[in-house]
């Protein structure tokens, strides 16, 4: 029997729980190191599934990774071996597209394994191609692979069509080595994107107006190592404090930057939750019974579609309906199966779920089917009267750092099985 999490629901969380460093920001800062020869040391990079993926594949770059004295995770690509990331890497963990910035700015080639699709959505890389195409590179689709080349990259003025977070990623990083000057418009303003510019910064990369919709990149002939500590993981923040208001408890969440949650502490103050924020500090008081609120996911600053699922599960308690609108993924309702399963009220159509709140969820067996599904999975079973048993935990693990753990210091009765 594959690994899954019982959950026996029902008691309220109370406490203070860390926060971890975010994986949509380790990934690239891990990445980025392909575009020096000199050791990028990261502070605090999670313990994830994705984490560990990414690791192989850097190494099969010819990355040499080490853990040094101060807990840091050294990445030194003193030379590349390879130019390729294997579709076995890729296909189980897509932001693996994010060396191909840097392959092509160091190297002048790569090859890439495209992506598949994934449970939420078919998820092109059009923008990150077009991108590499408009800063001069020659791009071709061979046998599921991006074949990419180029002699010396050259700036340009990129406008995506669409605000796309690891596309804005990629293509800083290829810019920072680029002959000339690079203009992102329309570009991601997730605090990640700054994060990964912070890096590259310290590294010796001339960037402007990163976490803005508008990002100059001056390109330099090389640049060099650095010591960089990863932002908290803002999506993780937000599942711990739904876990307190959907238990009626009262959660504090430490080590967080409170300035990239404005959205989710809306959300959850327009839910009911008492909110209030000190420092580094937020803590999260719930009530008897959330109130309905209606949802409609946007790139950052607006609410995140990383936390549609877990609000999806506090909104099944609420007293009233509310509608949730997805806009960025077009299939990112599979765990609204899953939550009717305990006994929740949910219809969905096209990018459209109407809430209909009841009283309390039963406990179940409920099978994970994305990352953010599982966590929303969880929450539910916080919340439910009897056992729920949550299966495919995989999902979880690429995304947070022993959920469970945290999740016990708080109060939770749960326990993983394998
Ligand atoms: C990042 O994915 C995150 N992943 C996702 O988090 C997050 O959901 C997403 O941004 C949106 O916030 C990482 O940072 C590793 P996008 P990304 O490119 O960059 C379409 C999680 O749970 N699109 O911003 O892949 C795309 O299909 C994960 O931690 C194109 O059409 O997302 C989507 O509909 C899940 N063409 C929309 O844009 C492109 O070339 C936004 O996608 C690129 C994107």
């Amino acid at each position: 029997m594959a690994t899954r999490l019982v959950i026996d629901g029902g008691s309220p969380l109370r406490g203070e729980v860390q926060v971890s460093a975010a994986k949509n920001a380790a990934l690239p800062a891990l990445c980025a190191a392909l575009l020096t020869s000199e050791p990028v040391i990261l502070d605090n990079v999670p313990g994830l599934a994705d984490v560990a993926t990414t690791r192989l594949l850097l190494e099969r770059l010819g990355a040499e990774i080490s853990s040094d004295r101060g807990g840091g995770t050294e990445v030194r690509v003193g030379r590349l071996t390879s130019h390729e990331a294997p579709y076995e890497l890729v296909s189980t963990m897509r932001a693996s597209v994010l060396v191909l910035g840097p392959l092509l700015a160091r190297a002048g080639v790569a090859r890439v394994a495209l992506p598949g699709g994934c449970a939420i959505g078919v998820r092109p890389i059009d923008q990150h191609l077009k991108g590499f195409q408009k800063l001069g590179a020659d791009i071709a689709i061979q046998n599921g692979y991006v074949e990419a080349r180029s002699s010396r990259l050259k700036g340009a003025r990129i406008t995506t069509d669409l605000v796309t977070v690891t596309g804005t990623e990629n293509l800083m990083m290829a810019a920072v080595l680029a002959e000339g000057t690079t203009v992102l418009e329309n570009a991601a303003r997730e605090p990640e994107v700054a994060d990964l510019a912070r890096l590259l910064v310290a590294m010796g990369a001339r960037i402007d107006g990163a976490g803005t919709e508008r990002i100059e990149i001056q390109g330099v002939p090389e640049i060099g190592g650095a010591r960089h500590r990863i932002i908290p993981d803002r999506i993780e923040a937000g599942t711990l404090l739904v876990a307190g208001a959907i238990t009626g408890g009262d959660v504090t969440i430490t080590g967080a930057a409170p300035r990239h949650l404005t959205a989710t502490l809306a959300k959850l103050e327009e839910c009911g939750a008492t909110i209030s924020v000190a420092g580094d500090r937020v803590r999260c008081q719930g009530r008897e019974r959330p109130q309905a609120a209606d949802v409609i996911t946007s790139p950052f600053p607006g609410f995140p579609t990383d936390m549609q699922a877990q609000f999806m599960a506090l909104l099944g308690l609420a007293d009233g309906l509310s509608k949730i609108t997805e806009t960025i993924f077009e299939n990112r309702f599979m765990h609204a199966a899953e939550l009717n399963r305990m006994g929740a009220r949910i219809e969905t159509e096209g990018s459209t779920a109407v809430v209909r709140g009841v009283p309390a969820y039963q406990g179940a067996p409920v099978m994970a089917t994305d990352l953010r599904a599982s966590a929303s999975l969880v929450l539910a079973g916080l919340a439910a009267r009897g056992t729920t048993t949550v299966s495919r935990v995989y999902h979880l693990d690429r995304g947070y750092e022993r959920l469970e753990v945290r999740l016990q210091s708080l109060g939770a009765s749960i326990r993983r099985l394998r």
